[in-house]
């Protein structure tokens, strides 16, 4: 793990160049050294394992399956048969299974990842032990019902990861939360550009003006707190908002009077709401000037908006920030693009530049630690 020391001065209220959002070589790397090493919001288990017993997923790259076997432990492995690394689901989806069974060449797995069925076993060597050749772990943990991987060994604990907001949104979540929407959308853009944007509070008064302005009130009342992984932006709802939403029950002070906006490197935004909206929005890598959005919004269906409302509403304000990110995409495109400077309003944006920043050269050395470099000197 690199330093904080060690991450360029510069970075401190700068941005970081055009050029690490356009090189084609970096995602890859952004794969190996930022995705592969943190913890990454797949879903709510309730909704990823409906009628299933096993999803396969994409995510950093590769291809997971999450299993859940009679007892309801759920677990996560690479989607790879130890013989001849095989996939055992070729599709992303859901599967009602109860083992896998490798197409290739029928080795059989229990939905806890042991190996229980081997064809023409003898014809191994006499040293062919099937406990030396279970499935492949991936780390997974929850925070209530929202599941996380990571394919670090090293990485904390979840809990530890996400900071401040099991604390602070624990009593958002409740037995009657629901899964109300969930919408996808294709913006032709690097992820890091969306993600940028979503933790710009610079905008959010002129490019929002008649959507999320409203909600999210004056800058001057805009108070920050930052986790080593976990940025939060926290604001009082307005007297408008207030005299048109409910508040959920069991809510302390702050949850009940405000609106929080978390950031979760690498690639989550976690909004909470007093009248108990949870709304995730992950942004996935597609290519180097393609990203997928995926969000999600749960709440009490008798607190929450009409689904109607809420659609309309998030397809408003995520329309506005995709016209402006994919407009960002093409600027730093131009090869013209020096890094301005950061606005306390964009803390949030410094805080996540200089965790990618840490992540990517975290472990290079040599030519590649040298082109990197110089790609961030494109000033
Ligand atoms: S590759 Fe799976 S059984 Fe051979
Ligand atoms: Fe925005």
């Amino acid at each position: 793990m690199v330093s904080p020391d060690s991450i360029p001065s510069q970075l401190q209220r700068s941005f970081l160049a055009g050029a690490l959002y356009t090189d084609a070589d970096l995602l890859p790397l952004e794969q190996q050294h930022i995705f592969r090493q943190t913890w990454l919001y797949v879903g709510q288990a309730e909704d990823l394992m409906r009628s299933s017993t096993v999803r396969a997923i994409e995510v950093a790259g590769t291809s997971v399956l999450i299993t859940r076997d009679q007892d309801s432990t759920l677990r996560a492995f690479h989607n790879l048969c130890p013989h001849r690394a095989a996939l055992f689901c070729r599709e992303p989806g859901a599967y009602a299974l109860k083992h896998l069974v490798c197409p290739y060449h029928a080795w059989t797995y229990s939905l806890a990842g042991n190996l229980v069925g081997v064809p023409q076993e003898e014809r191994f060597s006499e040293d062919f032990c099937r406990s030396d050749y279970g499935l492949t772990p991936v780390r997974l943990e929850q925070w209530q019902d929202f599941v996380f991987l990571c394919f670090s060994q090293t990485a904390p604990s979840l809990m530890e990861y996400l900071g401040r907001i099991p604390t602070m949104l624990n009593r958002h979540v409740t037995a009657q939360t629901r899964l109300l929407l969930n919408l996808h959308y294709s913006v032709q853009c690097n992820w890091k550009v969306y993600h940028d944007n979503t933790l710009c509070d610079y905008h959010v008064a002129i490019a929002h003006r008649n959507t999320l302005d409203p909600v999210q009130g004056p800058v001057d009342r805009y108070e920050y707190e930052f986790d080593e992984f976990v940025n939060l932006l926290y604001t009082p709802t307005t007297k408008e908002w207030r005299s048109q939403n409910p508040i959920l029950a069991g809510l302390d002070e702050r949850g009940r009077e405000g609106f929080f906006t978390f950031g979760i490197f690498p690639n989550v935004h976690l909004l909470g709401l007093p009248n108990g909206l949870v709304v995730w929005l992950r942004i996935d890598p597609v290519t180097v000037n393609h990203c997928r959005l995926n969000l999600e919004i749960y709440g009490v269906p008798e607190l929450s908006p009409p689904i109607d409302e809420l659609s309309r509403d998030f397809a408003a304000l995520t329309q506005e920030d995709i016209v402006i990110t994919e407009g960002v995409q093409k600027g730093y495109a131009s090869g013209m693009y020096r890094p301005g400077p950061a606005n306390q309003l964009e803390d949030r944006i410094v805080h996540q530049q200089r965790l990618i920043w840490k992540y990517l050269q975290t472990g290079l050395q040599g030519d590649r630690l040298t082109v990197l470099n110089e790609m961030k000197a494109l000033k």
